[in-house]
């Protein structure tokens, strides 16, 4: 059975029909990467699955539920998360403050502050374990604008796993990084979807991270799925050559 499905959903900025009655159907433990141009609709997608932005039809349903029209807090609570192409993470802390914030939030702990630090230790031992996941602990105590492009993507996604998601959305995991982080980006993403039996649905301009990490791929063009199947068939079809990959990985 499908996790997430998307019906017939469109959205339009003034004239501009950014997605236009797009349908989607993602299996749960599965990989998917949207490709396409810039301005495909990929962005917008992704936000209106997430609830950043409400679609003008249609339907976002998520483990069998409705989820359009929720705030984007309730669809994280529901499973779904969403790591975003700007940065999430709080620049001035430590790393080790950033990822404890993600762990108390998904415990839903507000009253923190007022709490004494040996009530910390189980927060503190999940976060530590987090890090360690992601190679982080020898960087716990940088601030996290200090730390290297490579480093800080794997903080992010490092605060979106402390949400302990079912599905999460990547939106260009790798834009921005030399090949030695991308490709160090790619184990880790391989790594979190085996470990945590996560679901992903991710876009990207980097075709060598789409042909090693997704088990489908769906194209994009306008704001409508083009067409979409296992990467061998996408990387053939005929209307993705000539729109999109110009010939260059075919
Ligand atoms: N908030 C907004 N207001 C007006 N227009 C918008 C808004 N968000 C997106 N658009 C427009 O909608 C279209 C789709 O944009 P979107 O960001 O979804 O594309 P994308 O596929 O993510 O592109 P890229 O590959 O460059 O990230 C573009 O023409 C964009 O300019
Ligand atoms: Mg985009």
């Amino acid at each position: 059975m499908s996790l997430l499905e998307v019906r017939k959903v469109s959205k339009s900025f003034g004239k501009l029909q950014a997605v236009s009655e797009l349908e989607l159907s993602i299996d749960e433990g599965e990989v998917r990467c949207i490709i396409g141009a810039n301005g495909a609709g990929k962005t917008t997608l992704f936000n209106l699955i997430s609830g950043r932005i409400r679609p003008d039809s249609g339907q976002v349903v998520f483990a069998g539920e409705e989820i359009s029209g929720m705030r984007p807090p309730q669809i994280v609570r529901k499973g779904l998360s969403r790591s975003f192409q700007v940065s999430n993470y709080f620049p001035n802390l430590s790393v080790f403050q950033n990822v404890r914030i993600a762990v108390l939030s998904r415990m839903r702990k507000s009253r923190i502050f007022y709490w004494p630090v040996s009530r910390l230790g189980p927060v503190n031992q999940r976060v530590s374990e987090i890090l360690e996941n992601f190679n982080l602990l020898p960087l716990a105590e940088v601030i996290a604008d200090k730390l290297s492009h490579g480093d800080r993507r794997k903080l992010e996604i490092s605060l979106v796993v402390a949400q302990e998601p079912r599905m999460l959305l990547l939106d260009e995991p790798t834009a921005g990084m030399n090949s030695t982080e991308t490709e160090s980006t790619i184990h880790l993403i391989k790594d979190l979807v085996t470990k945590l039996g996560l679901t992903l649905l991710l876009t990207e301009h980097d075709m060598k991270v789409v042909f090693s990490l997704a088990d489908k791929i769906t194209f994009m063009h306008y704001g409508q799925v083009v067409c979409e199947g296992p990467p061998q068939e996408i990387k053939a079809n005929p209307d993705v050559k000539e729109i999109y990959l110009g010939g260059e990985v075919c």
